[in-house]
């Protein structure tokens, strides 16, 4: 393993296709009108650029989330909170086996500049990163323009609850938007509150459904309470997860509308392990040992429960906390 430190965007210019080029340590990126190519010493990968641009955009927006953030099978992140893994076939048992994975450390803020800006040069201005393959226009093609304003998009994160005082915003935010067309038959109505005197400002109550029916992102997590390392982070999923999901804690899924699938495989190897129909209402565990992908044929609501402690992936890894939710 080895480890970059310098900022390393490629300035030399556009491509015959008007896109930069970038390099990162041993890794180099290049896009064309249908592909994003990626290439390390042992070998190189394409991703279709829709998905390519999905993916970079979570792995942007999360600053690279908790655990491994799979693009695909051969290419993704590990987040060590400070610094990032950048790997080639390093869960993919075929590139193991055949001794071709590569893997390089990158301090975050060098790995982040790197693809903030790959993400902002390769999206072209019809295309939307975030939102469902319904609601934007296409990928392809040479450069022509660019979405920053979508490519930039802040994700919502609440320091208490939505609603409680000094969260306002977040909510003058959210109505701001039109009821997205899936969700017309979400009631809109808010619930009463009738605080004790004195208590006005410590109680507060909103419709989540309601809100949520205003998201204009897919498979996007925001924040909407935080109780100590307790992160209630609903979403709105459509079409599939852009990544997938290797965590590195156990984290929990409650379906609160419609259906998603879940394809759950092995983390390491990415052998199949188990298919996870969940209808509304259902609630499941993602033990610390898979990686997940979800599919949603109409847009649904999700809600994703994270711990956020620092302490859980070395609890994990050393083995003093338990991979699994719950042993039968
Ligand atoms: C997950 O990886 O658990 C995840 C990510 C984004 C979502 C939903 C679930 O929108
Ligand atoms: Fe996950």
């Amino acid at each position: 393993m080895t480890t970059a430190h310098a900022s390393e965007v490629n300035t030399s210019g556009p491509n015959e296709f008007g896109y930069n080029n970038y390099a990162l340590g041993n890794f180099s990126f290049r896009r064309d009108e249908y592909f994003a190519h990626v290439i390390w010493p042992t070998g190189s990968h394409t991703i279709s650029i829709d998905d390519f641009l999905r993916a970079l955009q979570r792995d942007c927006a999360w600053d690279f989330f908790y655990g491994t953030v799979n693009f695909d099978h051969v290419v993704g992140t590990i987040n060590h909170y400070g610094n990032v893994d950048l790997f080639a076939g390093r869960f993919n048992a075929a590139f193991r086996k055949a001794e071709i994975d590569y893997l390089q450390n990158f301090e975050t803020p060098v790995i982040r500049n790197t693809f903030h800006t790959m993400l902002d040069n390769w999206t072209n201005s019809t295309f939307d990163p975030f939102a469902s393959p319904a609601e934007t226009q296409a990928p392809w093609g040479n450069k022509s323009g660019s979405n920053t304003e979508a490519v930039t998009r802040r994700r919502v994160a609440a320091q208490r609850m939505v609603g409680v005082q000094g969260d306002e915003q977040i909510r003058s935010d959210a109505t701001g938007h039109p009821i997205n067309r899936m969700f017309e038959d979400v009631p809109q109505s808010e619930p009463e509150v009738h605080a004790e005197p004195g208590f006005e400002s410590e109680i507060a109550a909103f419709n989540l459904f309601a809100y949520l029916s205003r998201s204009n992102v897919t498979w996007n997590p925001s924040v909407v309470s935080v109780c100590k390392e307790s992160l209630y982070c609903p979403t709105t999923e459509e079409y599939i997860l852009p990544i997938v999901h290797g965590n590195d804690r156990v984290e929990w899924f409650i379906q609160l509308s419609d259906e998603i699938t879940w394809d759950v495989a092995d983390r390491e190897t990415g052998s199949p392990r188990a298919k996870v129909v969940m209808k509304a209402g259902d609630c499941a565990a993602m033990p610390a040992d898979i990686r997940h992908q979800g599919f949603s044929s109409k847009r649904s609501m999700l809600l994703v429960w994270e711990n956020n402690s620092a302490d859980l992936p070395d609890l994990i890894a050393s083995g003093k906390a338990p991979q699994y939710p719950v042993t039968f």
